[in-house]
């Protein structure tokens, strides 16, 4: 993974401006995140408007976290990893700012459309059709220069960061096209093509795999690239890899229906969803093995680098949220957790522990190369940050399983006459201190995130000064 050619030879305007805008949105989605979880906690808080109510700042937080903040350190890191493995340069520039301005234009529309209330209603897929349009050009653009920049490649293989990173973009452009397929009836109002179950199958056929693919394979990409060259060392098997590769995106396409557990879906269908979400939990392993083993004769680093922490801490949540991740999708255990914040546990199991984390760690590793610096400004902050981090997240989810199943069995306790043995109110209250708890773990998360910010904008600005000092070197050498 050398680089033989300058850097200067790559695009890497386009991946500072994602890498950036990572953190920045991060702040917002998760800041968003806090301020929900508050009102959980503080129902006051709703203000009595309807653009700052939970029903709408929920899916507000959801699109801001996953494509703005997730989607942007895909794009920096995809465009930065394909550029350094193939040692090419990007096929285009123009298509690539394209992509840029056109995603941040998806999620400003996003942040301004969700609050007054225009929505699908589909999870995950809430955006409107002029937006789900212009979403869909600006993915096959993103498409053809990062297939492009492989077709151009100097190198012989393709490395396998790549392979995930490509299955992620065609399987995301499949799911985002055929579950938005759809009537509209005025400028921001669209009923869906499908009706019924088949409505249902579809949008958790897409859900599902916005997890498998967008929350999972992508960052699997990512996870190939930086725990290597963050550790120093090869990955621990490249065969591994690539069985780690076919097995993955083979079976996680046919979990969907594990999300319709006891509805009107054929049973079978249910069954089907089960069994290969249970056997889906060999491939999630066999990928997080090989992350850890790539430390093998580097354990100690983590002594003294916490970027390398963020990134290894991140493959120990992904193997955690894909083992409970298979026992929910049991039946029996999905008639306990189903409805129960122990769902929204498991969520942020994955996207705290797993997705952010190592896009923390990626963009961490990536911000000094990009601006030309030795390391961060603060070793000491990024530290301090994993710490955040890492105790925010077992906050989280540690409430939401207590809570969980909590109102699982209270909901599902029955007196001898028949009657339930607990009111839905009574449930609700023994929720609340897990709520506090929740909140002050997001908080926690969330500040981490403000020393990132500042980290960044300190090595930017030392990055920036340096180049000026360079440049005015230059001017006076010249001068004389
Ligand atoms: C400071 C960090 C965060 C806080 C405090 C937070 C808080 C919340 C809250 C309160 C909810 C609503 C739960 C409910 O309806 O009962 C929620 C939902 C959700 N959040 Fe977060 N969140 C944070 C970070 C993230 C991140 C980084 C991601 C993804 C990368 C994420 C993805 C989601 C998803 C997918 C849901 C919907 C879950 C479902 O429908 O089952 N969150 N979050
Ligand atoms: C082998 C891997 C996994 C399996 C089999 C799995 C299975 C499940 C199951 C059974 C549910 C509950 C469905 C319900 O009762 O409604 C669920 C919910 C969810 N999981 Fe996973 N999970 C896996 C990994 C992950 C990872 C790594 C993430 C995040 C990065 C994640 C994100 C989510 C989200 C966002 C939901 C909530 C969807 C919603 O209702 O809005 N999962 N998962």
């Amino acid at each position: 993974m050398s680089t033989a050619i300058s850097p200067t030879a790559y695009n890497y305007k386009v991946v500072r401006q994602f890498a950036i805008m990572t953190v920045v949105w991060g702040i917002l989605g998760m800041g968003i995140g806090v301020f929900i979880a508050s009102q959980l906690v503080w129902p006051q808080l709703n203000l009595d408007l309807p653009w700052t109510s939970f029903g709408r700042l929920r899916p507000l937080h959801t699109n801001l976290v996953i494509f703005a903040f997730g989607g942007c350190a895909l794009f920096a890191t995809s465009y930065y990893v394909v550029q350094r493995t193939c040692q090419t340069r990007l096929i285009s520039d123009a298509m690539a700012a394209f992509t840029f301005w056109g995603w941040q234009a998806v999620i400003v529309s996003a942040l301004i459309t969700l609050p007054m209330g225009y929505t699908t209603t589909k999870e995950y897929a809430e955006l409107e059709w002029p937006i789900a349009i212009l979403l869909a050009i600006v993915w096959v653009t993103y498409g053809l220069v990062f297939f492009g920049t492989i077709v151009k490649r100097k190198t012989k293989h393709i490395y396998v960061g790549n392979w995930f990173y490509g299955a992620f973009i065609v399987v995301t452009a499949m799911l985002h096209i055929v579950n938005h397929i759809s009537l509209p009836v005025s400028l921001f109002k669209s009923y869906s093509a499908y009706a019924g179950a088949t409505d249902a199958m579809i949008q958790w056929w897409y859900g599902h795999n916005a997890v498998g693919f967008f929350l999972t394979t992508g960052f699997l990409g990512m996870m190939y690239y930086f725990v290597p060259k963050q550790a120093e060392r090869p990955i621990y098997s490249y065969r591994l890899s690539i069985v780690h590769f076919w097995a993955l995106i083979t079976l996680y396409i046919w979990a969907g229906p594990h999300h319709l557990h006891y509805t009107a879906l054929p049973d079978w269908a249910q069954s089907l969803g089960m069994v290969m979400s249970i056997i889906l939990l060999a491939p999630s392993w066999g990928g997080m093995i090989n992350g850890m083993m790539t430390l093998s004769g580097a354990w100690h680093k983590l002594r003294t680098d916490p970027i390398l922490r963020f990134l290894v801490v991140s493959l120990a949540f992904y193997g955690m949220s894909t083992f409970e991740g298979p026992m929910m999708a049991i039946k029996t255990v999905n008639s306990l957790s189903h409805y129960t914040d122990w769902t929204i546990g498991h969520v942020h199991a994955g996207a705290l522990g797993w997705v952010a984390m190592i896009s923390i760690g990626a963009v961490y590793h990536m911000i000094p190369k990009l601006y030309g610096r030795a390391q961060m400004h603060s070793v000491g902050l990024i530290n301090a940050h994993f710490w955040l981090a890492t105790i925010g997240t077992v906050l989280y989810i540690a409430s939401m399983w207590v809570n969980g199943i909590t109102q699982g069995l209270m909901w599902r306790a029955i007196n001898d006459d028949g009657t339930l043995t607990y009111s839905f109110v009574e449930a609700l209250q023994a929720s609340h201190p897990g709520y506090i708890v929740r909140a002050l773990g997001g908080a926690f998360f969330a500040s981490g995130m403000l020393l990132m910010a500042y980290n960044v904008f300190r090595t930017v600005r030392a990055a920036d000064a340096t180049q000026a000092q360079d440049a005015a070197k230059i001017v006076v050498v010249g001068a004389h």
